[in-house]
């Protein structure tokens, strides 16, 4: 088989680029080792920046999430019961999305079986061969059996786990990482949410988060120690948690309900630079993690789509490698700025296991400059809503 780009990895980065290249008339093949369904049970972010709403209208994708996102001009900060609001519409001009990973994945798979475009799923054994050559090839296993498929070049779109960085030799790759010391745990119910914009919040017991997928279904966070097992947690035990964490009053109106899904996530900070070599592009997740808080992983994943989109079409239609050459340089640029915004966020939020009364008084001095201040509102919404491209 030959193809023009070959996508390892069929998550949002990956899907999003081969739509992007697909309206342009570039061809790809997107490799994904899981099944469809596995892919779609993934609950996962929930707040859309207007880089990424704008990819997807570019992509032909956007039509559900215009009629079902919604949009929020603000989010809730709150530390035991005082609770504050940062407005992003007036500080910015600019609002976020509501609308799940999950919707958005489901409408550029839809797409993709539309374009009749080369999905494969329940692919083993991807190897990425000759990525620093002008030849390079991909060989996988479906079902037992090989296959090899040249190409022009390489996205590696597969997440942390996935074998692209892998790819990339130890000599040329510098790794930056941090560990935090908890996870969050996180629930989904379909229950009216609590409040109509997001909670963040902070508390003695620490962090929690009130989000919602739509007027019935809410996303709920706390942050809990890495070593937990979902299983172990009772739904009455994580309501009990929440109220704990979100000042009286939500607490009060909280609905609650079954869990219909329930997982921990562990907090981490991660980048590899570079992330090209020579026709291997890594994209997303595979590239660089941030912890949740801030909504920056999809988010950032969708950043580097779009610089990777813009150079393999420059590529295309003009022959000019400028983009592409480029993209390692300006992917890490906005990257290492949501890393910062995302690690921010968590530091201010979270409660650390060695944390001294002198960093919770520096925690709450922050909360409240940020409450009363115009300019750090600003720069807190400036990086929420998203940075520009
Ligand atoms: P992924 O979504 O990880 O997709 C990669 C795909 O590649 C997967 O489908 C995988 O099966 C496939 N793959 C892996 N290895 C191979 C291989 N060898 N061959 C072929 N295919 C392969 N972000 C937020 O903003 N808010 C959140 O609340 C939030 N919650 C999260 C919870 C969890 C548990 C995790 C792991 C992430 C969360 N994120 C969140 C981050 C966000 O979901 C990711 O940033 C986003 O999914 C990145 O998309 P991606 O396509 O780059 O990677
Ligand atoms: C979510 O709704 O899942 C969500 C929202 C905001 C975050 C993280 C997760 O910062």
């Amino acid at each position: 088989m030959k193809t023009q780009v070959v996508i390892v990895g069929g998550g949002p980065s990956g899907l999003l680029l081969s739509q992007l290249l697909h309206m342009r008339g570039i061809d790809s093949v997107v490799l994904e080792r899981r099944t469809k369904d596995y892919v779609l049970g993934r609950i996962r972010a929930g707040v859309l920046e207007r880089g990424l709403t704008d990819l997807l209208r570019e992509a032909g994708v956007a039509d559900r999430m215009d009629r079902e996102g919604f949009p929020h001009h603000g989010t809730l900060i709150s530390y035991g019961d005082e609770m504050f609001r940062i407005n992003f519409s007036e500080h910015t001009g600019h609002m976020v999305t509501v609308y799940g990973q999950t919707e958005v994945t489901r409408d550029l798979y839809e797409a993709r079986e539309r374009s009749c475009g080369a999905l494969l799923f329940n692919v083993d054994h991807v190897v990425i061969q000759d990525a620093d050559s002008d030849a390079p090839h991909v060989t996988y296993e479906i079902a037992g059996v090989s296959h090899r498929i040249d190409c022009d070049f390489i996205a590696g779109c597969d997440g942390f786990h996935g074998v692209s960085r892998a790819t990339i030799p130890y000599r040329v790759r510098s790794e930056y990482e941090k560990v935090y010391p908890f996870g969050w745990l996180g629930v989904l119910s379909e229950t009216p949410p609590v409040n109509d914009e997001l909670i963040y919040a902070t508390s003695p017991a620490g962090f929690a988060l009130c989000s919602m997928r739509n007027s019935n279904l809410s996303r709920y966070y706390i942050q809990c120690s890495v070593d937990e097992d979902a299983a172990n947690w009772s739904d009455d035990a994580f309501w009990a948690e929440l109220k704990r964490r979100i000042p009286a009053a939500q607490a009060d109106a909280l609905v609650t309900g079954p869990s219909i899904e329930k997982s921990i996530a562990p907090l981490r900070s991660f980048v590899t630079e570079p992330m090209q070599w020579g026709r291997l592009f890594l994209c997303g997740d595979a590239a660089h993690i941030v912890p949740p808080t801030g909504a920056k992983g999809l988010n950032t994943a969708a950043s580097d789509v779009h610089y990777l989109y813009h150079g393999l079409r420059q590529f295309y239609e003009t022959g000019i490698s400028d983009g592409i050459d480029a993209y390692s340089h300006k992917a890490l640029a906005r990257v290492w700025k949501a890393e910062r915004f995302s690690w921010w966020f968590s530091s201010l939020l979270h409660r650390y296991p060695d944390q001294t009364a002198f960093d919770i008084k520096m925690q709450i001095a922050e909360l409240e400059f940020l409450r009363s201040s115009p300019a750090a509102q600003k720069a807190m919404a400036e990086n929420y809503v998203g940075l520009p491209y």
